[in-house]
């Protein structure tokens, strides 16, 4: 099984004639990164709002728009466009795509290749919130369902319109992510290796109050971790993240706990125990305010600056790994370092009591902290393996793909 499950899968995007059409761009990009091969069809409308050069300059392929075209049909069928592909995903997909899917109208080339098609259908609808909410969109809404067609989204948030109400696209994250797990699906239809398994995974920078509107942090986005939490799930764990404050939205599947400060961080993690597996992805920070000030620290003229004397924070990794009884049964930390990376690692294994760790260089060179790539080694009391340089992505999938594997193999050797 490839750890990257979008690779050489074929997407059939069709984008539909809303203002969401921008974001097909992004996402095209995202599932290219991933491995995964786009055709697009663009309705005559959606024109309007992206360009087919831009479209087609992304998915490396021409863009299809004409039912009538003779050059479309001679290169590919507008039949064989839709079975040719895996997976077809309708984005945005307009109140008038929608009504055409539910009522099986072929009027042009997007319509007739969703009528024609065999395959799975996820639609990511997108429209003003009294289009969405209007009796006719609800009532084609339900008969998709009942098709078998699935959504993503729409979400409630403020609208291109100046209106705030549901009707707003689903993020290309959020779409990418629904991708994935219909082709998980596929690709572990009684669930994945993990089933059974309850993983916790901590990930993000913890703020650590100075005053009521300052804070001590660090650069961690939380990418990692929530990347990680998004593939055991994938491989159908159990999984619980607990999170330091980020930007990132919850990774589906996933029940989600957060946190601002290392002491909530350690509690939310006690709470969510017994689990066979921790994951310790987050930043978190060695040592917070030894007393924050109730009211606001305020500057006087002639005054010296004040001094912050900081306390050790609890160690969560060091807690999870030598506790008595509710011990995860593996339990894996991370050693974020800006120098002497594995043997810093190595000793941070041993002195935590941890399984494995997951080092990785974050110095401001590396572009690791808040970016999207990461090379990392993995040391274990076997030993090291070097993975080479992966998107967060992949270096989740790999890491939840080896601990599948390590529970395969310790149960063989039992
Ligand atoms: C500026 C503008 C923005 C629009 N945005 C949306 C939208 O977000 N969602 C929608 O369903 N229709 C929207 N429409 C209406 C569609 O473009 C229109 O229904 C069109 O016929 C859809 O064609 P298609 O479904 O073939 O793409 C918009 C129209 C205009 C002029």
């Amino acid at each position: 099984m490839s750890e990257n499950i979008l690779k050489d899968r074929r997407v059939l995007l069709i984008i539909g004639g809303g203002i969401a059409a921008y974001k097909c761009l992004e996402l095209i990009r995202r599932l290219k990164e991933r491995g995964a091969a786009v055709r697009a069809i663009m309705t005559k409308a959606s024109h309007e709002f992206v360009t087919p050069l831009s479209v087609s300059s992304l998915t490396g392929d021409k863009v299809y728009t004409d039912l009538f075209s003779l050059t479309d049909e001679a290169e590919m069928g507008h039949i064989e466009l839709s079975r040719d592909a895996d997976l077809l995903v309708v984005a945005p997909a307009t109140a008038d795509i929608m009504a055409k899917m539910a009522n099986g109208l072929a009027n042009d080339l997007a319509s007739t290749a969703l009528l024609a098609t065999d395959k799975k259908v996820l639609i990511a609808p997108a429209m003003n919130v009294r289009m969405w909410t209007h009796r006719a969109t609800q009532r084609n809404f339900e008969t998709l369902l009942a098709d078998g067609v699935d959504f993503i989204g729409p979400n409630e948030g403020d609208m291109a319109c100046g209106e705030y109400g549901p009707g707003r696209m689903a993020e290309p994250a959020e779409i990418l992510a629904a991708i994935e797990a219909h082709f998980s699906e596929l690709a572990y239809p009684g669930g994945g290796p993990l089933k059974g398994k309850r993983i916790l995974i901590t990930s993000g920078p913890t703020h650590e109050p100075i005053d009521p509107v300052r804070y001590l942090a660090n650069r961690s986005s939380g990418k990692q971790g929530y990347a990680i939490a998004q593939a055991v799930a994938r491989l159908g764990a159990e999984t619980v993240l607990v999170s330091g404050p980020t930007i990132l939205p919850d990774p589906p599947g996933v029940t989600v706990t957060r946190v601002e400060t290392a002491r909530e961080m350690l509690a939310a993690c006690e709470a969510a125990l017994p689990a066979d597996i921790a994951i310790c992805a987050a930043a978190v920070a060695d040592w917070r305010v030894a007393s924050d000030a109730e009211q606001k620290l305020k500057k006087a003229p002639g005054e010296q600056a004040p001094a912050l004397a900081l306390v050790e924070n609890p160690d969560i990794l060091a807690t999870l790994s030598q506790m008595k009884g509710k011990r995860p049964a593996l339990v894996v930390g991370f050693a974020a370092e800006t120098e002497k990376v594995i043997e810093h690692a190595t000793a941070k294994r041993q002195r935590k009591g941890c399984d494995w760790i997951v080092a990785n260089d974050v110095s401001p060179a590396t572009g690791v902290m808040g970016g999207d790539l990461n090379t990392v080694h993995l040391i274990t009391r076997e030993g090291q393996e070097d993975w080479p340089l992966l998107p967060k992505q992949a270096v989740a999938e790999r890491l939840a793909r080896r601990i599948a594997d390590h529970f395969v193999t310790s149960k063989a050797a039992e």
